[in-house]
């Protein structure tokens, strides 16, 4: 089979078949197919589109193309979650935990920044010693005994996405739903999971800004999971404005830690993390209907159980026994934290969420280059929601800065990101609905 033809056959908009799909997989996975094929491959379906067997069939042979987990040792549900990223949103941090305390187990392969939205592994990097990158014994002894793992992508899992990915980067390609798609699943495909709930972001902060693209989007990931054989439901939630008030890595590292005691619960946070988790347990077997899932869930919480969870887990891959206790001490401080007025007094009528996630890039707590070191303890803190009102005694925020200057640019940045208006905006619920497969 010519890698050339099965691009033609994309290119002049025919069906492919499985086993073209998996030839050039294969031809990707083992360097027979060369960058220029990848890129050719690519453009032919942001164009062209795939129909959902064919995108499914891509999925599958990606997930394929490395190693992919089994779980056979673990006697319970495995299942996982996935969002397709924002600001301030330390869900991961919290529901990993909550699920594993209820009986779930999730051995969860996460990202780093992107662009303007946070990583879930650059702020568990935060945590001094927590290894993201343990070894494949290590990581499934965590799942097995904590009950939950959050680590980093390793290269021998869909090692064909990461190769089209870095391809796509840098060919304008990135922008295409069956081609994202694909990435996202092929990834959580080879961790193994029996169940898979998607958190699909909205609004100004999301990589999908618009609702009718993040919609396309969760309709693509759902269909294209339960045809490749993983059942799957998504949430689409609101990020037109950050999910709670921290956004950066040691700061969302103590809000988790603070949502997780119950120090202090952001409200859109903590319902995002009841939604997820109610789907995850339904998913999972370990309740029979929403309310019941979601009690569980806010027992887990309550309860401690979850905070214990997260801890072991700190524990386990090679962090402080004692971060819930002593995380000021653990957690790195940047030197310079200065509030941030509102350019006028009066009421946050809109926020530019992706303005503050660039600011905290700018800031240095994500990349503007791919590698690039993060500083982990720069970022965000007490932010205003929409509808807040602002103005004396209630800044925009607090940045946390590794210098004035860089307070100074930041703070600048952050007036510029929100609105004033005089009266009390109304704010978008944080789950605004929940999609499911569309029948075949
Ligand atoms: N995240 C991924 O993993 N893949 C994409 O293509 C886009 C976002």
């Amino acid at each position: 089979m010519l890698i050339q033809e099965i691009i033609r056959r994309k290119r002049d908009g025919k069906a492919l078949e499985t086993d073209e799909i998996a030839h050039f997989v294969d031809a990707l996975t083992k360097g027979h197919a060369s960058d220029a094929h990848a890129a050719a491959f690519s453009m032919a379906i942001v164009f062209r589109g795939l129909s959902r067997d064919e995108c499914a069939a891509l999925t599958r042979a990606m997930a394929q193309s490395g190693r992919t987990l089994q779980w056979h040792d673990i006697d319970g549900p495995i299942v996982d979650k996935h969002s397709t990223g924002g600001i301030g949103d330390s869900v991961s941090l919290i529901l990993a935990p909550a699920v594993a305390a209820c009986g779930g187990y999730v051995p969860m392969i996460a990202g780093r920044g992107l662009g303007h939205t946070g990583g879930t592994i650059d702020k568990l990097e935060a945590i001094p010693g927590y290894n993201t990158a343990p070894n494949a014994d290590a990581f499934r002894r965590c799942v097995r005994e904590v009950g939950c793992a959050i680590i980093g992508q390793t290269d021998d899992l869909a090692p064909a996405d990461k190769r089209l990915y870095a391809v796509r980067d840098v060919t304008a390609t990135v922008e295409s739903i069956p081609l994202i798609t694909a990435s996202i699943l092929s990834k959580k495909l080879a961790a193994g999971p029996r169940a898979l709930v998607l958190d699909v972001k909205t609004g100004s902060g999301a990589f999908m800004a618009n609702e009718t693209g993040a919609r396309e989007l969760a309709q693509s990931l759902v269909d294209t999971a339960c045809a490749a054989g993983l059942p799957t439901i998504a949430h689409l939630t609101d990020m037109n404005e950050p999910l709670a008030k921290a956004a950066g890595n040691a700061v969302e590292v103590e809000a988790a830690i603070d949502h997780l005691t119950g120090a202090h619960r952001d409200p859109r946070l903590h319902e995002v993390v009841l939604a997820l988790g109610a789907e995850m347990l339904i998913a999972g077997g370990l309740a029979a209907h929403p309310e019941e899932a979601r009690r569980k869930i806010s027992e887990a919480l309550d309860s401690g159980a979850a905070a214990e969870r997260f801890a072991a887990m700190v524990h386990a891959l090679g962090g402080a026994h004692d971060i819930l206790e002593r995380h000021d001490a653990h957690l790195p401080r940047a030197p310079h934290v200065r509030d941030v007025d509102p350019s006028m007094p009066g009421h946050v009528r809109e926020v530019d969420a992706r303005a503050l996630g660039l600011a905290v890039v700018a800031l240095g707590g994500g990349r503007r280059a791919p590698g690039a070191p993060i500083d982990a303890a720069v970022g965000l803190t007490d932010l205003a929601g929409i509808g807040e009102e602002v103005g004396p005694g209630r800044p925009l925020c607090r940045v946390h800065a590794r210098s004035e200057a860089d307070a100074e640019i930041a703070s600048a940045a952050i007036q510029r990101a929100y609105a004033i208006g005089d009266k009390p905006a109304a704010r978008r619920p944080p789950v605004i609905d929940r999609i499911l497969a569309a029948p075949q």
